[in-house]
């Protein structure tokens, strides 16, 4: 079955000496531990509580009990040859009521990782907030308050305060147009809300609260190198048809624009998509001078392509995405198209933002159906997956494009939200009944790649 791990020429070396590598985590979906030490409770913690919310009722009570074993994980991030480990911070451990009182507990679990990342010699990549709101934040309003800008202000200064002499590489905030699309709008994440009345304040206080927690982060780590991460997919038009293209050109704005822009200094895609205006609302005078920050480095997360089309029902926005499942393409677990053209697509699309410094690749990889066989799963279509991607990104690289590292998403299979434990993403593979560690076939093929050995 190694055989069948072919690289096709990918090797490391292409990607030249200071290329970063890596894998990403986040805290909820891994950690468990939910109420131990002191933390408080998140958005997340409560909404797995409600029925109907979570496929098969799931919850991450355990999840990969990363909270306990972070030391047997990091060790395999080490094994797997991978230099840097993105993980990301529990607001709820370090201020279990989103504001006030600092909880040790907290601050001392996350000096026993950075510490311990160092220690075995893997760089520690620090997400500060990764959805996971404080839910005692939440009942007041959560992102739709406009305190929010400075409840995140104050964590993030005791986040740099604390971690800022050990960790070099931070990212502010984790894909916002998703949580605040899916949790402010669709309500299928948490916390659960829904409508333009939750949605766009949402949006202008997290624009807000990005910029504020970066010139923090600025202002307290000197040495730090600040990014933070956005969502991204190619967009394609169903077909030429004008309606259809305005309408991707629509999907475009809400999917991709919608917090880069501003954070560049460019504003929001008002024009390209006209409901966006209503955000004026939510303007406070001078908040123009404070949406926008000089970051080190934009991570962006791509999977897949979505194809838009005219829809006259769906409102605000006119168009809808054709699912993938309707198209007859291959598929991953999430349902999502698997199109590695996609990777090479946003990279170009992204590099027409000639202010951004460097791009960095913060997550990319596949859910598919993985079974352990004989101490082994053999996931022929993540590795097939990745190498595909990679060879994508390489020929971004080699076209002159700045593309500046790669992330695999994730290490081991955890908490995928609201879908819970069934899209199985990981490098390495876990049982949820023992907490068992399988290393699959595509970790084993990064750790080779890594190694510059195939
Ligand atoms: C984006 C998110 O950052 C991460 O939490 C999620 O698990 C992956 N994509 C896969 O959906």
């Amino acid at each position: 079955m190694e055989a069948s791990i072919k690289s096709n020429q990918l090797l490391r070396r292409s990607f030249g000496n200071y290329f970063k590598w890596g894998v990403s985590t986040a805290a909820f979906q891994t950690e468990g531990s939910c109420s131990a030490d002191g933390k408080g409770e998140s958005i997340w913690d409560k909404f797995t509580t409600r029925k109907g919310k979570i496929l098969n009722g799931d919850n991450a009570h355990t999840a990969c009990d990363f909270y306990s074993s972070y030391k047997q994980d990091i060790d395999l991030v080490k094994q797997l040859n991978i230099p840097n480990f993105r993980f990301s911070i529990a607001w709820t451990r370090i201020l279990p009521n989103g504001t006030g009182t600092i909880n040790q507990q907290g601050i001392d679990h996350y000096n026993q990782v950075i510490n311990y990342c160092l220690h075995v010699g893997v760089e520690p990549w620090v997400t500060l907030y990764h959805w996971d709101l404080p839910q005692a934040l939440e009942d007041k309003g959560g992102w739709t308050n406009r305190e929010v800008v400075d409840w995140f202000s104050a964590y993030v200064n005791i986040c740099a305060e604390n971690f800022g002499d050990r960790v070099k590489y931070w990212m502010v905030m984790n894909e916002p147009a998703v949580f605040t699309g899916a949790g402010y709008f669709l309500g299928i994440h948490a916390p659960g809300r829904t409508g333009l009345g939750n949605f766009l304040p949402a949006i202008h206080h997290a624009v807000l609260a990005i910029v504020a927690g970066a010139k923090i982060v600025r202002e307290k780590c000197k040495e730090a190198i600040i990014g933070t991460t956005f969502s991204c997919s190619h967009i394609e038009p169903y077909s030429a048809h004008p309606r259809n293209i305005s309408a991707a050109k629509r999907a475009d704005a809400l999917i991709n624009r919608l917090f880069i822009e501003p954070i560049l200094g460019l504003g929001y895609p008002m024009d390209d998509l006209p409901v966006l205006k209503k955000l004026r609302k939510y303007f406070h005078p001078g908040d123009e001078d404070s949406m926008s920050f000089d970051f080190d480095f934009i991570g962006i997360q791509n999977y897949t392509r979505e194809i838009v089309k005219y829809s006259f029902f769906t409102p605000y926005i006119s168009a809808r995405l054709v699912k993938a499942e309707n198209r007859g393409v291959p598929l991953t677990d999430m349902r999502w198209e698997v199109y590695p053209p996609a990777i090479y697509e946003v990279i170009k699309k992204f590099n027409a933002y000639k202010n951004i410094r460097k791009l960095i690749i913060t997550e990319n990889g596949a859910a598919f159906p993985d079974k352990v066989e004989q101490e082994a799963v053999h996931d022929v279509k993540r590795v097939d997956y990745l190498q595909t991607h990679l060879q994508q990104v390489l020929r971004a690289k080699n076209e002159g494009l700045k593309v500046d590292g790669y992330f695999v998403w994730t290490l081991t299979d955890n908490f995928e939200w609201a879908e819970g434990y069934h899209p199985r993403f990981g490098l390495i593979h876990i049982d949820f009944e023992t907490q068992k560690r399988t290393v699959k076939d595509s970790g084993k093929w990064y750790a080779k790649f890594l190694n510059d050995t195939v």
